[in-house]
C-alpha cells in the first residue's frame, strides 16, 4: 500500500499542483477535491474560507489521507495556520507566491504579482514580502476573473487574453521582468501568459516546490511501504457539477477522469 495524500482547492487549480505531486510520488495514492460549487475563493471571507478548509481537510481524512496539501495560495493565507493547530501531527503542507526564488531571478529590481484579491490581501502575504523582498520592488495586482475562466477550461479565449492583458500591463509598466503566478489556477493560463508578456518575462510559481516539499516530510513522517514499480490511483472528487467537473478536468489532467460528487456533508 502506497502513501495516501489529500489535495484540495477552491476548484480546478490545484490540478497544476497536482502535476508535479503525481510526477515526484510515482507511488501515492491522490485524492483530489476541487471545491468548485463554492470557487472562487479569492473574493470571500478569510473565515469562509476557513470553514471550507477545514470540511475539505475532514473529508479528505475520512477517506484515508495521511498527509494534505492545500493547493491553493487562497486557502494558506486563510486557513494553513488554523489547520495546522487543529489537526496536530497531520503533515500539511501549504504553498504560497513565489516570492523568494522570483526576487533572486529579478535583473529590473521589480517583481510583479498575479494573485488572488483575497491572498494579497492577507496578513501572510505581507509578512512574506517582509522576509524575502529585500531591495526589490514588488508590484501586485489582483485578477478577478482569472480563476473563472480556467473553472470553465477557457485557456485561449479572447476574454482571457483580454483579462491577462490588461492584469499584465500595469506590472510591465512599472519595469517587472519577473511575474509571479500567485494563484494555482494561473500556471494553466502560462501559455497565454507568455504570449501576452513575450520571451523576456519570467514566469514563476510555486508548484514544483510543493511537490518537493511533500516528499520531504513524507519520507520522513510517511516512510513509504509501497511495493518497487507500483503506481499509485488518483481519485477526484467536486463540491460542484460533477459532469462539468469531469470535462473540465480530464482536460486539466490529461487523461479521462471520472469525477465524484462530493458527499452532502460536505458541502
Ligand atoms: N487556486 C486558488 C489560489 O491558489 C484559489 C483561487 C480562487 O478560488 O479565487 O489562490
Amino acid at each position: 500500500m502506497g502513501r495516501t495524500i489529500g489535495i484540495f482547492d477552491s476548484g480546478v487549480g490545484g490540478l497544476s499542483v497536482l502535476h508535479h505531486i503525481r510526477a515526484i510520488l510515482p507511488d501515492a495514492n491522490l485524492i483530489y477535491v476541487a471545491d468548485s460549487g463554492h470557487v472562487p475563493y479569492g473574493d470571500k471571507s478569510p473565515a469562509y474560507i476557513e470553514a471550507r478548509s477545514l470540511a475539505l481537510t475532514r473529508f479528505l481524512l475520512s477517506q484515508g489521507a495521511e498527509a494534505i496539501v492545500i493547493a491553493c495560495n487562497t486557502a494558506t493565507a486563510a486557513a494553513a495556520h488554523t489547520l495546522r493547530v487543529k489537526f496536530g501531527k497531520l503533515p500539511i503542507v501549504a504553498m504560497e507566491p513565489a516570492v523568494k526564488p522570483a526576487v533572486a531571478a529579478t535583473r529590473s529590481g521589480v517583481v510583479g504579482v498575479l494573485a488572488t484579491v483575497g491572498t494579497l490581501e492577507s496578513a501572510r502575504f505581507a509578512a512574506l514580502l517582509e522576509k524575502y523582498a529585500g531591495k526589490v520592488k514588488i508590484v501586485t495586482q489582483g485578477c478577478p476573473g482569472l480563476v473563472d475562466v480556467v473553472e470553465r477550461g477557457d485557456l485561449h479565449s479572447t476574454e482571457a487574453r483580454r483579462l491577462i492583458e490588461r492584469y499584465t500591463e500595469p506590472l510591465l509598466k512599472q519595469n517587472a521582468d519577473t511575474l509571479i503566478l500567485g494563484c494555482t489556477h494561473y500556471p494553466f493560463l502560462a501559455p497565454l501568459i507568455r504570449d501576452v508578456v513575450g520571451e523576456g518575462i519570467a514566469l514563476v510559481d510555486t508548484g514544483a516546490a510543493v511537490a518537493r516539499e511533500l516528499k520531504r516530510r513524507v519520507d520522513v513522517e510517511l516512510p513509504s511501504r509501497a511495493i518497487a514499480g507500483v503506481t499509485g490511483t488518483e481519485i477526484f472528487f467536486t463540491s460542484g457539477d460533477a459532469e462539468q467537473a469531469t470535462k473540465i478536468m480530464s482536460l486539466l489532467w490529461g487523461v479521462a477522469v471520472e469525477v465524484k460528487p462530493l458527499p452532502q456533508e460536505f458541502i
